[in-house]
């Protein structure tokens, strides 16, 4: 533990699991409290109890439900300030964009832009108190290259990456800084399953799919949340404070463009 966030609280989405909890471990083992938030209670639970440090809590509950979302982030903003802010959901379902029905849209608006809008809306005050905030988002290297079959995960992904840069104009002269962070091929629980998915539709196997996958990259290996986990927790630190509004892609190279 090196103590550079400790008197700090970060909120990390999608921290049952995979990349977010990977992010919760990371700024945990820098001395912040994690208040983790995901649907499954237990998984949490077995998160929380094992992350360094003390006062880390556990919020349950679906983040596309902004009434739900809204009332459990007051109540732990009544127990204190939050500093860091992960946004971070499950992926929207893949297909194409010209088959995607109206409310795979909506969803994805719901669980990303609206939580994460919302959820600035509700730390912000707390963060300019403190003169110093850090806005960190889990995208997708689909922000700079689209990818085939995750119409509505491209499309949500881009407004998320816009939202974030228009955030970070607003918010830069109170020591807040907003970043995405774009992942490519990590090996969670999520890639298991589009790995699956994809040699159930190419009829290919699994171990097939991924040999195929790991040769789009440059660095012929997926990455390791806890190497995703260690971008977002550089731009948390104060050591980042003059970096803001950047898409950082954490890819192994493989995202064919600056
Ligand atoms: N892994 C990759 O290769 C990769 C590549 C590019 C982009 N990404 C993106 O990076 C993000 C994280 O990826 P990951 O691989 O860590 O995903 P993951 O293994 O599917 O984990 C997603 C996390 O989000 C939580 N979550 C999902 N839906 C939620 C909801 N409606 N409300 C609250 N929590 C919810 C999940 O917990 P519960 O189920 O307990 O709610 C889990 O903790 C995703 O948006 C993913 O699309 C991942």
């Amino acid at each position: 533990m090196n103590g550079a966030l400790s008197g700090k609280r970060a909120l990390v989405c999608g921290a049952s699991q995979g990349i977010g909890a990977a992010i919760a471990a990371a700024l945990a083992d820098m001395g912040c409290a994690v208040t983790a938030l995901a649907r499954t209670q237990e998984k949490l639970e077995a998160v929380v109890t094992a992350l360094p440090g003390d006062g880390h809590r556990v919020v349950a509950l679906d983040i596309g439900d902004w009434n739900a979302l809204n009332t459990a982030i007051s109540l732990e903003l009544a127990e204190g300030d939050i500093q860091i802010l992960i946004n971070n959901s499950g992926g929207p379902a893949p297909g194409p964009i010209s088959q995607a029905p109206a409310e795979a849209f909506s969803a994805g608006l719901q669980n990303h832009i609206i939580a994460a809008n919302g959820l600035t809306q509700l730390l912000l005050p707390g963060m300019k108190r403190a003169g110093y905030g850090r806005i960190i988002n889990i995208i997708s290297t689909s922000v700079k290259i689209p990818i085939p079959n995750l119409g509505v995960s491209n499309t949500i992904r881009g407004a998320m990456a816009s939202w974030a840069k228009t955030l970070s104009l607003e918010v830069a002269a109170d020591g807040i800084t907003v970043n995405n962070i774009l992942p490519g091929f990590t090996q969670t629980p999520r890639l298991d399953k589009l790995i699956a998915a994809t040699a159930t539709r190419l009829g290919k196997s699994e171990d097939e799919v991924a040999q195929m996958w790991r040769e789009r990259v440059p660095a012929r290996r997926f990455g390791d949340p806890k190497e995703t986990a260690a971008a977002a927790a550089f731009l948390a630190s104060p050591a980042a404070g003059y970096i803001n509004g950047v898409n950082l892609p954490v890819d192994g190279g493989r995202t064919g463009c600056l």
